[in-house]
């Protein structure tokens, strides 16, 4: 039906005479020609229709937006003044001879221009007219560029493709399961897999050495516009590998896959333990393209007379940590510094002290601040001395437990760079490795990744003191986004033992994970992997503000499906064969 896309042409296509297919994206009227923007997947072309073509011209007079049709025209230069640099396509036109009709469209429940801003809801309910957007069909076109980047990529490193069950058996990650009832067996559940984590496991004791898969997920947690129910991970694993190696294929994979796709080097990935990471950015997912670093201040304060620095200066799991903001004093206003001071206390801060540092000569005299008056000045002189603080800067400070530091002077960080835009532009990865193996909420243990998660210590050591131990697990962190986590396994039946010991799951473990403690007794190599979040990876490659911008067809906030209307109601008679009742 068509010689060319309408998107891809050309001053090159000049005087050649071209048949296209599309939509109507927009019909103006202009004293007696009209003009038509007809766009496809790859973009629009403006169509010109004169009188003269009277039959083609009487029927582009009915064209409406978002009609489909197809047209035949010659292409030809537009005159100077009249191209658009906006399009790409800008530098010439189609002078169209004939057109048809494919089919009618009623108006759309939005318009598709790009001064339009429809809500999200109505966005999702009519998902097929919003993905007719150029920028929706450029995003789902980077993303099946990346992934197949990834499979070249991968399969260059021996790695082999093997699908693993989505009607598959709880595999803990950490978030609710999904569950489907079985038919034949009453009172039985299948579990959508959160992960493809114990399979893969399985794959390398089956000797497949090296696995990947581009894996569906499923996890019922709550959303965020980084979280979806279900979602796609690249999910990697390799026997007879250390902890380098992994991050040396992720690296590598990641180098050239944005390379390829957006021309962008990523250089090395600086690597932080999970402890530098909380000491100076608060964060297990540090935003790097961010300059600012939290700076210890303990020691200055701990025999100071403020009491809101010298306690938490003095006691076990608490901080006092600063942060300079250089050229803060002209840069924020009275209301943002006051927005902050607020902001900080949504984290649980009570405050947030700070010093205005207007000359750094004058003692006293050259800063303000609330709390000059509870700290004496050799003690401010070593304070403004560690933060390297010039003239022009405010440094703020957060005294407390280490937790409600790290999550409101974290959270502060990213909001005062964003207030005075100091992010750097493009990319910045890093690793953050040597995570603590278990996170304690004061009662019970939970892993920090997953129980099959390798320590760094004898079986031993882990039962005696658990919550101590590291664990040989890494996360690349990107832009401030967990990208991907990953680690080397337990291979061996007795750590694997003394791990859901630690986790109190008695007579359980076996109930729940026989089959693996077996799988590891019979032959079982050293092995590790990683899974690579792949809608947060092309979020984050496009610049969308949420992976629902990257998903065809994405949940909303609340896990609906809002095109289909799905969960729905199911029948009686279905629920009866399933031996269900609904309550
Ligand atoms: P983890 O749970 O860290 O590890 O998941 C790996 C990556 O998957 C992405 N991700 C999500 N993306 C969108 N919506 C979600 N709800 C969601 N949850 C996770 C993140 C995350 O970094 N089996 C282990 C991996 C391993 O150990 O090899 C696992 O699943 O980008
Ligand atoms: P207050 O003595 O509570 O009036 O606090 C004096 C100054 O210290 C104010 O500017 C508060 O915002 C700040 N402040 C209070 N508690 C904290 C805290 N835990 N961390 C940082 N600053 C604080």
């Amino acid at each position: 039906m068509r010689t060319h896309y309408c998107g891809v042409l050309r001053k090159s296509h000049t005087d050649q005479h071209v048949a296209l297919c599309g939509w109507v994206h927009r019909r103006r009227d202009h004293g007696g020609v009209i003009f038509l923007d007809l766009r496809d997947h790859r973009g629009l072309v403006q169509v010109v229709f004169h009188p003269d073509a009277e039959k083609a011209f009487a029927t582009a007079d009915a064209l409406r937006s978002e009609y489909v049709v197809q047209l035949t025209g010659r292409v030809r230069e537009r005159l100077d003044g009249a191209t658009n640099p906006e399009l790409d396509t800008g530098e010439i036109e189609v002078v169209g001879d004939s057109v048809t009709i494919l089919n009618r469209a009623r108006t759309t429940p939005f318009p598709l221009n790009e001064y339009a801003h429809p809500g999200e809801d109505i966005r999702l309910r009519y998902r097929y007219v919003d993905l007719r957007r150029p920028e929706m069909q450029a995003r789902l076109r980077m993303r099946s560029e990346v992934t197949s980047c990834i499979r070249r990529l991968l399969e260059e490193e021996d790695f082999v493709d093997v699908e693993t069950p989505t009607l598959t058996k709880s595999t803990p990650e950490g978030a609710r399961d999904f569950l489907v009832p079985s038919r034949t067996q009453k009172s039985r559940f299948f579990a959508l897999p959160q992960s493809p984590q114990l399979f893969k496991q399985l794959l390398m004791v089956a000797g497949v050495d090296r696995y990947y898969q581009i894996a569906r997920c499923y996890r019922d947690e709550d959303l965020r516009h980084d979280r979806q129910p279900e979602f796609t991970q690249i999910d990697i694993e390799a026997s007879f590998v250390t902890c380098e190696d992994v991050m040396g294929i992720t690296e590598r994979m990641l180098v050239s896959l944005f390379k390829q796709v957006l021309d962008v080097d990523l250089g090395e990935f600086p690597i932080l333990t999970y402890a530098q990471a909380m000491d100076r950015y608060g964060s297990d997912k540090p935003d790097l393209r961010n300059p600012l670093c939290f700076v210890n201040i303990d020691d200055l304060v701990v025999d100071c007379d403020f009491g809101v620095f010298q306690k938490p200066a003095r006691a076990e799991g608490s901080r006092v940590a600063a942060i300079n903001v250089p050229g803060a004093v002209a840069l924020l206003s009275r209301k943002q510094l006051d927005d902050l001071v607020d902001y900080v206390q949504e984290f649980g801060a009570k405050g947030l002290a700070y010093i205005k540092v207007n000359d750094l000569h004058r003692g006293f005299d050259g800063l303000q601040s609330p709390i000059l008056k509870f700290l004496d000045e050799a003690t401010i002189a070593a304070i403004l001395e560690r933060v390297e603080a010039q003239a022009g800067d405010i440094v703020f400070f957060g005294a407390d437990q280490n937790q409600i530091v790290n999550e409101s002077l974290g959270a502060f960080r990213n909001r005062v760079a964003e207030l005075i835009d100091l992010h750097e532009d493009g990319f910045k990865p890093c690793w953050v490795v040597d995570w603590p193996m278990f996170e304690s909420d004061g009662m019970t243990l939970n892993p920090a990744h997953h129980p099959f998660t390798k320590p760094n210590c004898t079986p031993d050591e882990l039962r005696n003191k658990p919550s101590a131990q590291i664990a040989y697990a890494y996360d690349v962190v990107l832009n401030g986004y967990e990208l991907g986590g990953g680690s080397l396994r337990i291979h061996e039946p007795e750590m694997q033992r003394a791990v859901f010991d630690a986790l109190q799951m008695g007579q359980e473990a076996e109930i729940k994970f026989g089959f693996l403690l077996q799988a590891l007794e019979l032959g079982c190599p050293p092995h590790g992997g990683i899974a690579l979040g792949l809608d947060r990876l092309v979020m984050l490659m496009t610049h969308a503000e949420s992976i629902r911008d990257v998903i065809a067809f994405p949940k909303t906030q609340s896990a609906t499906c809002l095109l289909m209307d799905a969960p729905s109601e199911v029948d009686m008679h279905q629920l009866r064969e399933l031996g269900l009742q609904a309550r």
